[in-house]
């Protein structure tokens, strides 16, 4: 057995039932975090040798972000992503426990409410908690009510990809009901079996998903950074370039939508072929542009009020130096910019989300200027009502919360601290509130909010010992 299977071992051993943790070295008990208006974006390297103009990289990206043209079936991020970041939709939102290890569940259950759940069920407040006791104060009460489905985000039909786009917004694809989400024999669309976490602030994060399973290195492809050897970008004569972007995680998840079948695509669209659809288009096509929005609000078609003026190839070249895009060859039968469309795409939505932080929070307030660690007593304690300064100081002392949700992002995941981890060691030690020791990638835990084996998207890095059967530090 090697290392890392002692330490996969180690993990999944180490399970519930412990809250109360005592202070370990990397948090000072009591003290209570920065600022995030003191946090630095993480610096990515060699962005210059791909972007030109980085202030329309993040036109180009809001762009993308948004446009309901990039899915196959009208899917952009925004439609999971579209509310502080976040989703609050309710109407077809469930999954069953399609992430179980061994035997993926894929039968609904009935709701806390006694609703039918399952496909287009619209979920109420009494459907929540998903794992209620009889008395909640009491963990040993006994269980009312629980289920293994998880509340989540609707995303495509099913269907295989035929063509890009000829009807105007969406790809023509075979159609057919998904054997798992359909009423009566009639397709719905398809739900994510995890909840969708906020993109506001995920810049911070070292790695991106509740798993880490976006890669820190972007590799110009995919989500899989130097795990996959065989990621290449194109250069002009047909040469193909191996990409390692550092801090670059928000461009490897970027990678990953476009390419599953659950969120964004019909089966078996390429990347390239979404490029070849969208690039000669107009952005935003059916979608108001407000003439005051601070990126795209000078490019908005006035005439119309829907879109932008011009089309994505303009943006591209305006953003992106020349050399991954001027080429005239045959690039695996694309054209250069379509072949390059991977590279295009995630670094511009990084670029986008890279500008979404919320560091005017009443927090940042009361902690402004404070770059280390301080004695709550020393922040604008006039910034906070008493019962926030009240929980403030549950969250430092008596909660422990800071144990995991620590720094200025509240998160033990996020790249400070995560850069300070791979010189301490990227495991830590913690003294579990029944006194024994647990061992833990940093940043990442099992707090058992829901039973280990019923979510097991787990995997073991090559590069970097990386194991997340941990969900990360929300935040
Ligand atoms: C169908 C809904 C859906 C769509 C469309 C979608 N996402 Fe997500 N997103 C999710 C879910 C669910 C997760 C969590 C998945 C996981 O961790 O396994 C997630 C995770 C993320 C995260 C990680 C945040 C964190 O804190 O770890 C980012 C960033 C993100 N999405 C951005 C995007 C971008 C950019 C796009 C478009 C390219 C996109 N999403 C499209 C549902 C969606
Ligand atoms: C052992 C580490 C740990 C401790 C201690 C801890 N948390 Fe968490 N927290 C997590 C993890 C991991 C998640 C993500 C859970 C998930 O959805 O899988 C989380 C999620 C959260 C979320 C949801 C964030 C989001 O973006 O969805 C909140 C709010 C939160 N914790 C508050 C607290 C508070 C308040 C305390 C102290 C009373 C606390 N936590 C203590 C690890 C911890």
């Amino acid at each position: 057995m090697n290392n890392l299977s002692l330490i996969n071992k180690a993990l999944r051993l180490c399970l519930l039932g412990f809250i109360a943790l005592q202070a370990n070295t990397l948090s000072a008990a009591g003290k209570a975090p920065p600022s995030l208006k003191e946090i630095k974006v993480p610096h990515v390297n060699k962005l210059k040798d791909f972007v030109s103009k980085e202030k329309e990289v993040i036109l180009l990206g809001k762009a993308f972000f948004w446009d309901l043209q990039a899915g196959s079936d009208g899917q952009a991020c925004a439609s999971c992503h579209f509310r502080a970041g976040a989703d609050l939709r309710v109407k077809n939102q469930l999954a069953p426990g399609l992430i179980r290890e061994n035997n993926p569940d894929t039968i609904f259950q009935p709701t806390a409410s006694f609703g039918q759940g399952g496909p287009n069920y619209t979920l109420v407040g009494d459907d929540f908690p998903f794992h209620q006791f009889n008395d909640p104060d009491d963990r040993n009460s006994g269980v009312a009510f629980t289920t293994n489905d998880t509340a989540s985000s609707q995303g495509t039909f099913g269907g295989k990809f035929v063509s890009g786009g000829d009807d105007g917004l969406n790809d023509t694809c075979d159609n057919f009901a998904d054997p798992v989400f359909h009423v009566g024999g009639i397709g719905v669309r398809k739900v994510e079996p995890r909840h969708t976490p906020s993109v506001i602030n995920a810049v911070f994060n070292f790695r991106n998903f509740w798993d880490g399973r976006a890669n820190n290195v972007f590799n110009g492809v995919d989500p899989f950074g130097l795990r996959n050897g065989n990621a290449r970008v194109f250069e002009k004569n047909g040469a193909t370039r191996k990409v390692d972007l550092r801090n670059s995680s928000l461009a490897s998840q970027a990678s990953g939508p476009p390419m599953s079948d659950f969120e964004m695509i019909c089966t078996g669209r390429k990347f390239a072929e979404m490029g070849r659809k969208l690039i000669p288009r107009k952005p935003l096509l059916i979608q108001q542009v407000h003439p005051n929005d601070s990126v795209l609000g000078d490019k908005r078609d006035k005439d119309t009020g829907l879109g932008l003026k011009g089309t994505y190839e303009e943006l591209i070249k305006k953003a992106f130096k020349k050399e991954w895009w001027e080429g005239t060859g045959d690039f695996d039968g694309f054209r250069q910019i379509e072949a390059n469309f991977s590279l295009f795409w995630s670094l511009s939505i990084q670029l986008y989300q890279s500008t979404l932080i919320s560091d005017k929070a009443p927090y940042d307030e009361f902690a402004k200027g404070k770059k280390e660690p301080f004695d709550p007593q020393d922040g604008k304690t006039d910034k906070l009502t008493a019962a926030e300064f009240r929980g403030l100081q549950v969250f430092l002392d008596k909660g422990k919360c800071i144990n995991c949700h620590k720094g200025a992002e509240f998160s033990g995941a996020a790249s400070v601290l995560q850069a300070e981890n791979q010189e301490n060691g990227l495991v830590e030690r913690m003294i579990m509130g029944g006194g024994g020791v647990a061992l833990y990638d940093n940043g990442f835990y099992n707090i058992g909010v829901t039973p280990t084996n019923e979510d097991v998207m787990a995997y073991l890095g090559q590069e970097d010992g990386d194991l997340a059967i941990m969900h990360r530090c929300g935040g």
